[in-house]
């Protein structure tokens, strides 16, 4: 599959076939490898990460991913850059652009990421932003996917701060027919384009109560309250306790709900450790398809 758009930085730039398309992919992938039949279809490709922020999971299984896949992957801590010194990422943009084949970036500011985009002549990857996280969310619905065997007609109910990762959610859910039913407290809702255009296509609903969001779920997640661009300690008291996702909410949801969490997370913060670690938290499949998904990703938008 070749994605019509050259880069990812939201979600939004693709069409709701494109998506379920990758989460399909996605799922072919991860059965190819477990069966020891993957193939390089990236063979000497490679892709440069530019990470402002610490990661995990991101840096290592866009590594591994690409790796698998054939091709290489070199990663750039921006500190280690001459953009630390200045360097424009306009000039970033065009000279990574005549080495690697894709660029992935996890960045403070989102707008950082669209310059990137508007520069580079290769496809462009958001690994995070303040605003949006797309890989997380293709790694998510391919899990509920495998879990629930369909989108269409699921229910998820997102709990807590409405950040990067609830925007990009959101469209996600635009995108395969899934309805969404956010609790945040008040002042942290997610971003209101979002929110207003993914409306058109999907039932989100914005409530203060996790109750009502809980409510008939197929599908509960949180994240955590201290994102890395926004870790003032203060922001706990607008959360705790009514926000925290524990086994009284978890019994709210449908019997058979699922757990989701993008990981770092702050066990007894935003989630109990009887979720996270209990019998309903699919938190490692998640974890283990963001490799899977990412390969789908970088082969629809770079392999032709
Ligand atoms: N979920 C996620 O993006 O994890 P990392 O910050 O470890 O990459
Ligand atoms: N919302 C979190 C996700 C980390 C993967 C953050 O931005 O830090």
């Amino acid at each position: 599959m070749k994605l019509k758009t050259k880069d990812v930085l939201t979600l939004a730039e693709l069409s709701s076939k494109e998506f379920l398309g990758l989460i399909d992919s996605s799922i072919t992938l991860k059965k190819e490898l477990k069966k020891n039949r993957n193939k390089p279809i990236l063979k000497n490709k490679t892709l440069t990460m530019i990470f402002q922020k610490p990661s995990t999971r991101t840096r290592v299984s866009f590594e591994i991913g690409m790796l698998q896949m054939g091709g290489h992957a070199i990663n750039l801590s921006s500190n280690d850059m001459q953009l630390s010194r200045g360097e424009s990422v306009e000039d970033t943009a065009k000279t990574l652009s005549r080495y690697s084949d894709c660029i992935m970036a996890r960045v403070y500011d989102h707008r950082l990421l669209e310059k990137l985009s508007e520069h580079a002549s290769v496809p462009v990857i958001n690994g995070l932003s303040d605003s949006f996280h797309p890989c997380q969310i293709l790694a998510d619905f391919m899990t509920i996917k495998e879990k629930k065997k369909k989108l269409k007609g699921i229910k998820i109910a997102w709990i807590g701060d409405g950040n990067n990762v609830c925007n990009s959610m959101i469209y996600g859910a635009a995108l395969s027919g899934v309805d969404m039913s956010i609790a945040t407290p008040k002042g942290f809702e997610p971003e209101k384009t979002v929110v207003t255009e993914s409306k058109k296509l999907t039932n989100i609903e914005l409530t203060t109560d996790p109750f009502i969001a809980t409510k008939n779920a197929d599908v509960v997640v949180t994240d955590t309250y201290s994102s890395i661009h926004n870790n003032d300690p203060k922001r706990m008291k607008k959360f705790l306790p009514k926000y925290q996702v524990n086994s009284k909410l978890m019994s709210n949801a449908k019997k058979n709900a699922i757990f989701l969490h993008c990981l770092p997370a702050k066990r007894d913060q935003e989630v109990t450790s009887s979720v996270i670690d209990g019998s309903q938290s699919v938190v490692w499949d998640e974890a283990e398809n963001r490799l899977h998904a990412q390969k789908a990703l970088l082969a629809a938008l770079i392999y032709a």
